[in-house]
């Protein structure tokens, strides 16, 4: 168990540049199955839920390694169909494995993923999809087994949500499948876009990423290919939410704006500003935040789920009221209990939070139980007057590459234990 120890109450400056996004890298990493020749992949942040893709790689045979700044995946020894559940336990994002391994080798075993943090994650469109391109599955004591003996047909794919993993999933099983493949109601996630294109470098013939409706022209074969990752917008959101707590000025290096125009809008509203220039992100925040009345997730274009706790550290502070609505997860408010730790004034009922803004926060020993919850306790804590501690951080290892690094070169006291 390792925690994090913050002194609050310094202002934020410098600049930074921001991580590889881990939601692009952990799909691309499972899409690397469907290639053969090497890959390169550029920008990968070396994360715990990386490296559990790295092992999951080479236990099914293949060739998975970090050489300086890059990661080389090479799949053509590829001997394994079925992922243990000591790996599959690791990283629930895991699960996107089963298309690419379906549709490369016509079989996949794994166990089935279960609740985690978050409440309970189903993955009944991933296979409801599978199935209807010819996987036959068989779901026992917590084992998905699927077989596609004579290989997947494309379908037409209409999506009740568009969920992230699903429309993955999907586009890996398609992408080496006979025929076309149509998705309706896809994700439109930059990190989906990103996928795409690693494929399409790959050989694929995938169109109309980052859209409604993706069609996926399945192929004989992929081979190797170079490519970068894009930023991680979720990353940025963080290092905006630590400036902007702490009335800082910083500049993030290498941010795509688009990425982040559901959450820029609501920095602003709070008094903040923000420019660009040439891939760099300049962003102030003044000394007394205004709140936002009201913030609710939506799959993208919508404001993210994944900054939902990192914009409540924030709102904590802001002179006003801001009730957040999460559309998306079930049981996502779980830093509330930290937050109101550190003197923050949180309500919650079902879905909704409504956080009543507090002009001090005060440093407590907290607990992190998921990710995103663990990098708004952080964000609170550069606030918060004298020490923080901040347990439970192998869940902000998942998703941050050398957080408490980035945060002290702008100026924060923070460290590691
Ligand atoms: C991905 C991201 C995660 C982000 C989420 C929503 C990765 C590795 N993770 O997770 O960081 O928070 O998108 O943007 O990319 N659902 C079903 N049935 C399904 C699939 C999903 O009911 O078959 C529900 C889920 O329970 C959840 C919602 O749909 O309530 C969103 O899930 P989804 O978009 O699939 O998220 P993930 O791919 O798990």
């Amino acid at each position: 168990m390792s925690s994090f120890i913050v002194n609050g109450g310094k202002r934020l400056s410098g600049e930074a540049e921001v991580q590889g996004a881990k939601n692009s890298a952990l799909p691309i990493l499972a899409a690397t199955v469907l290639t053969k020749g090497e890959n390169v992949l550029f920008n990968c942040p070396r994360l715990s839920d990386v490296d559990a893709s790295l092992r999951i790689l080479r236990f099914l045979g293949c060739e998975a390694k970090e050489q300086g700044e890059a990661v080389i995946v090479k799949s053509d020894n590829l001997s394994d169909s079925e992922i243990p559940e000591r790996l599959m336990r690791e990283m629930r994002g895991s699960i996107v494995f089963l298309g690419a391994l379906l549709a490369r080798t016509g079989r996949a075993r794994l166990s089935f993923p279960g609740g985690c943090e978050l409440g309970p994650r189903p993955i009944d469109l991933h296979l409801k999809a599978l199935r209807k391109m010819g996987a036959k599955i068989s779901e026992r004591h917590g084992v998905i087994e699927c077989k596609a003996d004579k290989g997947l047909r494309g379908a037409k794919i209409n999506l009740s949500f568009p969920s992230v993993g699903a429309t993955e999933n999907i586009i890996l099983a398609a992408a080496l499948a006979e025929g076309t493949t149509t998705i309706i109601n896809a994700a439109r996630e930059p990190e989906i876009c990103d996928l795409c294109d690693f494929l399409n470098e790959s050989g694929a013939k995938i169109y109309g990423s980052g859209e409604g409706v993706i069609v996926i022209d399945g192929v004989q074969e992929l081979s190797g290919a170079s490519h970068d990752i894009i930023p991680d917008r979720i990353e940025a959101a963080t290092l905006m939410a630590a400036a902007a707590i702490t009335a800082g000025e910083i500049t993030l290096r290498g941010v795509i704006r688009n990425h982040l125009s559901s959450i820029i809008p609501l920095f602003e509203e709070m008094g903040c500003e923000t420019g660009f220039k040439n891939g760099d992100m300049s962003f102030s925040a003044p000394q007394k935040l205004r709140a936002v009345p009201l913030i609710r997730t939506m799959p993208y274009p919508g404001f993210p789920t994944d900054a939902q706790a990192l914009l409540m550290a924030v709102a904590a502070v802001c002179g006003g009221t801001t009730v957040f609505a999460e559309n998306i997860f079930e049981n996502r408010f779980k830093h509330v209990d930290g937050l109101m730790r550190l003197g923050a004034d949180i309500h919650v009922q079902g879905r909704v939070a409504v956080v009543n803004g507090v002009n001090e926060l005060y440093g407590a020993r907290v607990e992190a139980t998921d990710l995103r919850g663990a990098a708004s306790l952080i964000v609170a804590a550069l606030r918060a007057e004298d020490k923080t501690e901040v347990n439970g951080i192998e869940y902000l290892e998942r998703g941050y590459d050398g957080l408490e690094l980035v945060l002290s070169s702008l100026g924060a006291d923070v460290r590691k234990l």
